[in-house]
């Protein structure tokens, strides 16, 4: 019987292909199969920042993660779409699975890790991940001692996001797309949105940094975030 093959998930970072670790690009390289997610008819951003590395020979799988989905629903699909590397693994080749950011930050890598690492011997490569990117390439530092930041899906409720935020030193607010209005909306009662910074596609050949009140809220894509850095110059 052939040995299993191995799982790992690598952090591909935020988009600059350079923001890859050593040891992602080494793991990459070797690997006889790599994995990515996309969403249909859209090309994986994730292969994208890697394709400079790829050496050509190896088997690609592609798996589809619906978002928005009931948890029982995703659940199905979820377990269905990870089954072509379960194969692979199980026939005794290693399998890399790319993840835009860092695997274990909100990352697409979680959906197989938590049903295929029981199974199979697993290694997580940390990313440098967009949470660490957007504010450098702002410009702008983002935390000083012991300051309290606060990580917010843009998804929440504008109570809870103002809770939130009263509540915090430093704030990142991701997932934007179409719920760009109500976040803007919110920095705008709590008194902060000269602070609020607006970026998307941090790192690519295609980032914007746009002032806050510029921003057309119907072209805000699904990659942008809201960087609020912390109030303290020291
Ligand atoms: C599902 S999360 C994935 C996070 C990823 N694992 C990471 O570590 O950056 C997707 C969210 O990350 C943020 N994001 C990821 N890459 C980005 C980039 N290059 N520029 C701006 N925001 C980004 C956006 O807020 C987006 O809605």
């Amino acid at each position: 019987m052939n040995p299993k093959g191995r799982l790992y998930g690598i952090g591909v970072g935020p988009g600059d292909p350079e923001l890859l670790t050593l040891k992602a690009l080494r793991l990459l390289r070797s690997a006889s199969v790599i994995a990515y997610q996309s969403a249909i008819d859209r090309e994986s951003i994730a292969r994208k920042i890697v394709s400079p590395y790829l050496p050509g020979h190896q088997i690609e799988v592609l798996y589809h993660l619906p978002r928005a989905l009931e948890p029982e629903k995703a659940q199905a699909i979820y377990d269905k779409e990870v089954e072509p590397i379960a194969e692979h693994l199980a026939a005794g080749r290693d399998v890399v699975v790319l993840c835009e950011g860092d695997p274990f930050f909100y990352g697409s890598f979680m959906y197989i890790f938590t049903r295929l690492s029981d199974q199979y011997q697993t290694e997580v490569v940390p990313g440098i991940s967009s949470l660490m990117a957007c504010p450098v390439s702002l410009g702008v530092p983002f935390t000083y001692y012991n300051d309290i930041l606060t990580v917010l899906p843009a998804t929440l409720p504008t109570e809870m996001l103002t809770a939130q935020l009263l509540a915090t030193d430093a704030a990142a607010i991701m997932k934007l797309g179409r719920h760009f209005t109500k976040v803007r909306d919110v920095l705008h009662q709590l008194g902060l949105a000269s602070r609020a910074k607006y970026i998307e596609r941090a790192t690519t050949t295609q980032q914007r940094i746009i002032p806050l009140d510029e921003v057309d809220p119907e072209q805000v894509p699904y990659f942008s975030m809201i960087v609020i850095p912390t109030k303290q110059k020291l």
